[in-house]
């Protein structure tokens, strides 16, 4: 067994990897076909019905809307029923599910953070829905500030000429832990990241679709779709080259202040189930924040991307700094390009699951 520290750093590096979706659990339990959570854990009663693949955002979401750790309404083992916590939110999670389909049809209106509000003891605070878009109608503006970001990165066709990028970084967490990574991209639609954790490489790569992922020596597994939606979304280079084809549902919202910055805010749909906005610098026009939400049993779980130190490479600019952040406790780290390679040959063996040949679906 691990001791707890490593675990803990294990954890980080994990979150790391996914770009800030995933955390506190060793994914041994997580289905590869799409199942109930009753179906693929141990002791699930009230999200029984839920896709198995959304119960660990949801419990990342009741962190976040609570402002507590998952040892807040768990000890060791999840499954057991051992503290009231877990209890109450066993009756909370009715209660808001009963709320919303009585009053908001179904719709998921109120959520844990509406009376929460970051607080395991809310007070009687209005709910403020920062969650929700605006209203639609600005599509052709909408691309307009798309046009313009690709253009700040030197326009589609010199992005299209890069077929291939490789990137050594180091990302440091909230408490100043630092981690090599690396990250190849290869047009159209493949990563890979590999975290070089102390107990051993974890390594996410996708085609398309499809994502697996290894934690040391363990077996590979599924991607979720959430994580699969990180991987894509925290590409860089094939992030930008698709971007348009992948958006749906798009429309501007208002403008917004990053820091000191002035950003125009593009609201849109991403492979037709994530949620996104997207801050383009009102100048420039260059991407600063990306907000993406996770879908989990009861709302919208925020995760957010920044980006800065754009630099020049093969005529075409890349952020060098990221910043990501999620509400969960620990939520916090950035990432900075040490080195970049781009047009340089790339196997295709790197992407590919081990130990079975790529399945494509
Ligand atoms: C606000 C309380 C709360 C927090 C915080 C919380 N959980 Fe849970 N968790 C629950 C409840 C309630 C259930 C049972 C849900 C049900 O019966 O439908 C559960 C069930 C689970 C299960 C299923 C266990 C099984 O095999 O049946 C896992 C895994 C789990 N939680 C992991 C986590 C992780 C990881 C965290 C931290 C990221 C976390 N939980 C945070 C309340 C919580
Ligand atoms: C309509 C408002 C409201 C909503 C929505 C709500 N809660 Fe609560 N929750 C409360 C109140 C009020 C308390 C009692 C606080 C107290 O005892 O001081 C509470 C208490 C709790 C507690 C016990 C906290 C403790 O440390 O004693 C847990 C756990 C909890 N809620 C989880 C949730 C979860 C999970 C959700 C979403 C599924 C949720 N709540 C949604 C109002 C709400």
């Amino acid at each position: 067994m691990n001791t707890l520290p490593k675990q803990a750093l294990v954890v980080w590096v994990f979150a790391v990897v996914i770009g800030g979706v995933f955390a506190q659990f060793s994914g041994a339990q997580a289905p590869a076909a799409p199942q109930t959570a009753a179906q693929a854990f141990r002791n699930v009663v009230v999200l029984k019905d839920l896709p198995s693949e959304q119960l660990v955002p949801t419990m990342q979401y009741f962190e976040a809307a609570l402002g507590v750790g998952c040892n807040h309404c768990h000890l060791l083992a999840r499954d057991l029923d051992d503290k009231r916590e877990k209890a109450v939110a066993r009756q909370m999670i009715l209660m808001v599910a009963e709320i919303n389909k009585n009053s908001f049809g179904g719709r998921h209106e109120v959520t844990c953070y509406t009376c929460h509000r970051g607080s395991a003891k809310p007070v009687g605070i209005p709910p403020a829905d920062a969650f929700r878009p605006q209203e639609p109608g600005a599509g052709r503006e909408a691309e307009g500030l798309l046009d313009k970001y690709l253009l700040s990165l030197g326009g589609m066709d010199a992005l299209q000429k890069i077929s291939s990028r490789v990137v050594k970084a180091t990302a440091t967490d909230f408490a100043g832990r630092k981690v090599a990574m690396e990250y190849f991209s290869k047009s159209p639609d493949k990563g890979t990241i590999i975290a070089h954790a102390p107990n051993g490489d974890i390594v996410q790569a996708y085609t398309g679709n499809t994502g697996w992922l290894r934690i040391a020596a363990g077996q590979p597994r599924d991607l979720r779709g959430d994580e699969l939606a990180a991987a894509r979304i925290g590409d860089q280079l094939l992030f930008a080259a698709r971007l348009k084809p992948s958006l749906t549902d798009l429309r501007t919202g208002p403008a917004e202040k990053v820091g000191d910055r002035e950003t125009n805010v593009v609201l849109g749909t991403l492979y037709n189930r994530v949620p996104l906005k997207l801050y383009f610098d009102k100048t420039s026009g260059t991407l600063h924040r990306i907000v993406y939400y996770v879908e989990t049993a009861v709302g919208p779980l925020p995760a957010q991307m920044d980006f800065s130190d754009y630099r020049d490479a093969d005529g075409v600019k890349l952020a060098y700094r990221w910043t990501i952040s999620r509400p969960q406790a620990q939520g916090l780290q950035t990432l900075q390009i040490d080195q970049l390679q781009q047009n340089v040959p790339v196997e295709d063996s790197r992407f590919a699951r081990p130990g079975a040949p790529m399945a494509s679906r």
